[in-house]
């Protein structure tokens, strides 16, 4: 049985007049969790020999690429982690997704740089998680290269995956007794695309449709070299599981022509299949490869822009993911668009997959130009990932709305963006046959969101930024989530069925 969402004021834009929420409960052992990233929450960025990681430099050197803001203190989680671990107690969740800062741990990156008071930080955090039967789901990697790596050459350099393997197999050694969960990466086509093709994430290096590949390349390697090691050395005595956690859109046809149909798919091809085909089937979906290596010839490169996997590497990366995990905001349409034209030398992964992106003008809006709430779009992606990848487990391992910040009664906001995505995932559980397992609301507290510095936020607590303090304060939309959490319910728990 359904229930209609009663407040017919709130259903517009994209959301179907007659959707009703889904009163199905939860599977009994779904992962419920919020997630995190260190630099966004933690400060200390230089505490107890902590090393420099790109964005404390990049957000030094250049301010105004973060709204002259940065993560020094955040929400000196480095020093409140008690805190927050009563927070995620106080929520009722089983999962707590968060990322170990490399440079706190290594501060130049190599093993032979080993910082005890970092270790010891995450050591605390861990067992007082597991004190509380809150699973650690830990990132390796969440966008925070150590410095002194960046100037290797960071991610451009093939260099980067014998450095990650070594930092991955140090992490092994020194909480794989405690975590059973690892995502070596989260979001490379953010990092990649982002750190090194437009340049407005750290390190800020602007190379479209060059370096964003090349980046994106060894961190594909990288993330398999670092799989096998944990097979051969590993796996056995520890357990355990690992995975990638990749970011995408929806990107749905505008019509039902066989054009935009194509279109659609090419766009999605080219986003989570960008890692998604590597990690599955070892290699990059043929329609990347093709129309790379096509425009590239025509824009006059001697070689396709998108390096090539040798056979050796191909088996490396073939199968590396023991679930597959999608971080979901929002959802575009897709036309199909005649070839754009070929510029010498001026390539963008944008005129690669060649089609027109659009969100239409009566979706609904956030504060946010490029995020429109788009609840079906969810179920959509989930479905797509699904049944492109012979029905693998699933774990959305970030969901959240954006606002400014300021709103403490975020029910009808936050909230509702929470139920109705929830909603759609329960539809794809039980609707669809999909084997989603977590979802982790992004984010535990509001904090420093990259290029947006504070002004933007999606937490279920929110921060005071100013007061030196950081006090956390719950929103709304957190005693919903706690109602969520506790009844795997989303709406009143009479309500619900089984
Ligand atoms: C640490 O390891 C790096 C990389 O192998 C090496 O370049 C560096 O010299 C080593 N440093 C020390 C102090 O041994
Ligand atoms: C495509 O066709 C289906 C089935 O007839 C319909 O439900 C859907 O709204 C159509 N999509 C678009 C974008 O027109
Ligand atoms: C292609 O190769 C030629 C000859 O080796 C070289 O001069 C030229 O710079 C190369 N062009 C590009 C775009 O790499
Ligand atoms: C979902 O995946 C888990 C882990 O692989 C598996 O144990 C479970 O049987 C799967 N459930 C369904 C319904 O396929
Ligand atoms: C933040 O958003 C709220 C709700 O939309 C609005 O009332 C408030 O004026 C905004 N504040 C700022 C500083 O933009
Ligand atoms: C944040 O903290 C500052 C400094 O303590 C205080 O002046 C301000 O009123 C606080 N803001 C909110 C929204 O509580």
């Amino acid at each position: 049985m359904k229930l209609l969402l009663l407040c017919s004021l709130l259903m517009i834009g994209a959301l179907a007049d007659d959707y009703v929420v889904n009163t199905r409960r939860f599977p009994k052992d779904f992962k419920f969790g919020t997630a995190s990233a260190a630099y966004q929450i933690e400060g200390g960025w230089d505490a107890d020999g902590k090393g420099e990681n790109v964005w404390d430099t990049y957000t030094h050197l250049y301010p105004e690429k973060s709204n002259y803001q940065n993560g020094d203190v955040a929400c000196d989680s480095y020093n409140k982690w008690q805190e927050d671990v009563d927070l995620l107690v106080g929520l009722g969740v089983n999962t707590y997704r968060f990322s170990i800062a490399w440079s706190r741990v290594l501060p130049t990156g190599f093993v032979n740089s080993s910082n005890p008071a970092g270790i010891n930080y995450y050591k605390k955090l861990i067992a007082a998680l597991k004190a509380n039967n809150i699973e650690p789901l830990v990132t390796m990697y969440h966008w925070d290269l150590p410095t002194n790596l960046e100037n290797l050459g960071g991610f451009i350099n093939p260099e980067i995956q014998e450095w990650f393997v070594d930092y991955a197999r140090f992490l092994f050694k020194t909480f794989g007794d405690d975590v059973k969960n690892w995502i070596t990466f989260n979001e490379p086509k953010q990092a990649c695309e982002f750190g090194y093709g437009a340049g407005v994430l750290a390190p800020y290096i602007s190379s479209p449709g060059i370096k964003d590949y090349q980046c994106s390349h060894n961190l594909i390697i990288a993330h398999g070299k670092a799989y096998r090691m944990w097979e051969r050395e590993f796996k056995e005595k520890q357990g355990g599981r690992v995975t990638m956690v990749i970011d995408s859109n929806w990107f749905g046809p505008a019509s039902n022509s066989t054009e935009d149909i194509e279109a659609a798919e090419r766009n999605m091809l080219f986003t989570y299949g960008w890692y998604g085909h590597p990690v599955n089937f070892g290699d990059y979906p043929e329609v990347m490869k093709e129309r790379i290596a096509h425009r590239s010839a025509l824009e006059g490169f001697n070689t396709s822009r998108l390096p090539s996997f040798t056979e050796e590497e191909k088996q490396i990366i073939k199968g590396t993911v023991d679930f597959m995990c999608v971080n979901i905001y929002t959802s575009s349409l897709v036309n199909a668009i005649p070839e754009p034209k070929i510029v010498p030398l001026s390539p963008t992964r944008d005129l690669d997959i060649g089609v027109n992106v659009f969100q239409p003008e009566d979706w609904e809006p956030t504060v946010t130009s490029w995020f429109k709430v788009v609840p079906w779009g969810a179920r959509e992606l989930i479905k797509w990932i699904s049944n492109t990848y012979n029905h693998p487990e699933i774990v959305v391992t970030e969901n959240g709305y954006h606002d400014n910040g300021t709103v403490i009664h975020d029910l009808e906001t936050r909230g509702r963006y929470h139920k109705l995505y929830l909603s759609n995932m329960l539809d794809a559980i039980y609707e669809d046959g999909v084997n989603l397992t977590g979802y982790m609301a992004w984010a535990l507290t509001d904090d420093f969101e990259w290029q947006y510095g504070y002004n933007i936020q999606l937490g279920l607590y929110q921060v005071n930024f100013t007061d030196p303090a950081r006090p956390r304060v719950a929103k709304d939309s957190a005693s919903y989530y706690r109602q969520v959490v506790t009844t795997r319910c989303l709406v009143d728990n009479d309500q619900c069925t089984d």
